[in-house]
């Protein structure tokens, strides 16, 4: 029966609207099939592919840390999920698969944030953040926290790594922006960034760290870049935010009080 009507629909000549329509459903749907299985073929290799980029990202920002060489052959490296409001730990969300960009931009799994708030010019906040702890010997050595902002021109991302009194910068790493070449973009450059190890973020529990446009002195101040001041404020604003109360400080304040477990 099946033959029979296979074998009529081909015998139609080649002009025939019946045929090139079922022709084209045909081809479509032989294409819908093949996309739909190479994407889902295709699922665990991209995730690997995002777990080793994330992890080469880390280990290079882990590499403006002074003396990590040693600390690493002693250290184990950790990520967790943490719910930024409560700054408790969220185990029922897996680590490895929590895809914070796009919580950032799903309106389920993020929050609309005020005028006031969004220091950061981020328009909306993930609930929930990636967070990378190193241990030595059961010990908090160092706590690696994602933060970003809008630049000049764009979203600038960068890692934080903070020693374990969770207010001495370790590193900051910027590892993405698109801010003008040889201005903003020097953000990026390990001479820029080398000002920050030793920096203090916090003075008696307020955010307190500013890039200036020249002349930085003291523990709360790094020099900006010259005809790129916008970048700098960028810079001191998404630290702001991100250190702050919407940010990581609840985060914060659980691991001073409690530890990691
Ligand atoms: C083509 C062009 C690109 C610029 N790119 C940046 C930039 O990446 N970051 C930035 O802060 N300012 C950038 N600026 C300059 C800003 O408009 C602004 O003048 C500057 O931030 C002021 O910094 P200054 O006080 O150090 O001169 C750019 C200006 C132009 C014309």
């Amino acid at each position: 029966m099946a033959d029979n009507l296979w074998t009529r629909f081909l015998a139609r000549p080649n002009d025939d609207r019946v045929k090139t329509v079922g022709m084209a459903f045909l081809v479509a749907l032989g294409c819908g099939v093949l996309v739909s299985t190479a994407a889902v073929a295709l699922r665990p290799v991209q995730q690997a592919n995002i777990e080793a980029q994330r992890a080469a990202t880390m280990l290079a920002m882990l590499e403006g840390v002074p003396g990590i060489g040693e600390m690493l052959e002693r250290a184990s490296v950790e990520t967790l999920v943490v719910d930024l409001d409560t700054g408790a730990l969220a185990p029922e969300i897996d680590a490895a698969t929590f895809d914070q960009q796009a919580a950032a931009a799903d309106p389920e799994a993020s929050t609309q944030l005020s005028r006031a708030e969004d220091l950061a010019g981020i328009g909306r906040r993930e609930n929930h953040a990636l967070v990378h702890v190193l241990r030595e010997g059961g010990e908090l050595a160092l706590v690696v926290l994602p933060v970003r902002g809008a630049g000049y021109q764009s979203t600038i991302r960068a890692y934080l790594a903070l020693e374990a009194d969770l207010e001495t910068v370790a590193a900051f790493t910027v590892y993405e922006q698109g801010e003008t070449p040889g201005l903003g973009a020097r953000i990026a450059e390990a001479g820029w960034q080398a000002q920050w190890p030793g920096k203090r973020i916090y003075d008696e529990g307020e955010v307190m760290i500013d890039v200036v446009p020249s002349g930085a002195s003291g523990p709360h101040e790094v020099d900006g870049i010259s005809g790129a001041t916008v970048t700098g404020y960028a810079v001191s604003d998404m630290l702001l935010f991100w250190m702050g109360e919407r940010g990581f400080a609840p985060f914060l304040q659980t691991l001073r009080e409690e530890g990691i477990r």
